[in-house]
């Protein structure tokens, strides 16, 4: 007998299942109590029924999308997953660069689509898959094969083609010239300066974070004695996030307060 494949499931994209809270008056305790918590799923495999602890959803109400109804009648909202909640599934060595700083590596250099990059290092590619979305050609170096291994399968899931990942240490040399910024995610960055001055283009950026201070003030200040680089600005970015809910507004405790300083030079 002829087994039918459930081809609604083969090549779509992943669902995000989301579930909006809801909070309801409960006379007995004189009060009103969530009794639904806010909550949103990934879901990957299409072919069978996502079980949740609001109820289970039909795999055919997965594959179509939209408004649907779990058995136990709670509304889910049934969507393709965009680039940003893959995204937040990447695999993560210990640390990576987060969202709100790339932001600002972005924002305050203008890369765009006809941008060079170069970055160091690889580590789980978050740095540098960001990038790719947005500029023409990024290359990332590390000397960690294992690591750089990470980026690689993150970016291939991702489906970005335009990484190229070069296993060498930037302090020692950057192949690549006429770029447009690059960014040091390295231990000791002050000592790519000079492989980053050769690869720049005059007025090209070089950014470089670091989780410590004293490694920031290293960088700088072997930026303040080059001739070939100005600095511009070292900043942290500090993401606060708030609670809003009726007439309680506070800030959240799981805010994210320091996670790395970024350091902005120019190529004179
Ligand atoms: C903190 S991780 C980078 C995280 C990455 N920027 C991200 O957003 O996922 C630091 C990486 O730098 C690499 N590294 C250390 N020294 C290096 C060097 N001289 N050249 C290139 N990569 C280096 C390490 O192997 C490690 O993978």
């Amino acid at each position: 007998m002829k087994i039918k494949k459930d081809t609604h499931a083969i090549g779509k994209s992943p669902k995000v299942v989301f579930l909006k809270g809801k909070k309801q008056f409960i006379e007995d305790l004189d009060r009103e109590v969530r009794v639904v918590k806010q909550s949103s799923y990934f879901v990957e495999d299409l072919a069978r029924d996502f079980h949740t602890k609001y109820g289970i959803i039909k795999k055919t109400d997965l594959q179509k999308g939209g408004r649907v109804q779990s058995d136990s009648e709670k509304e889910f909202s049934v969507f393709d997953a965009f680039f940003i909640d893959k995204y937040r599934r990447i695999k993560r060595l210990a640390q990576i660069i987060p969202l709100k700083d790339i932001g600002f590596i972005l924002a305050k250099t203008g890369v765009g689509n006809r941008s060079l990059v170069v970055e160091a290092g690889s580590g789980s590619g978050a740095l540098s898959i960001f990038l790719a979305r947005h500029v023409k050609q990024v290359v990332s170096y590390d000397i960690d094969a294992d690591n750089q291994d990470v980026a690689k399968r993150n970016a291939t899931n991702l489906q970005i083609k335009n990484i190229t990942f070069k296993l060498k240490s930037i302090y020692e040399k950057i192949d690549e010239k006429n770029a447009d910024l690059v960014c040091l995610d390295v231990p000791e960055p002050w000592l790519a300066i000079g492989t980053a001055k050769d690869a720049l283009k005059q007025g090209g950026f070089l950014m470089s974070y670091s989780p410590t201070i004293l490694q920031t003030a290293d960088f700088v200040n072997a930026i303040h004695s080059n001739p070939d680089f100005v600095h511009l600005k070292t900043v942290e970015v500090i993401e606060r996030e708030w609670e809003v809910d009726g007439r309680k507004v506070r800030p959240t405790s799981k805010s994210i307060i320091h996670s790395g300083f970024l350091s902005l030079a120019r190529r004179m």
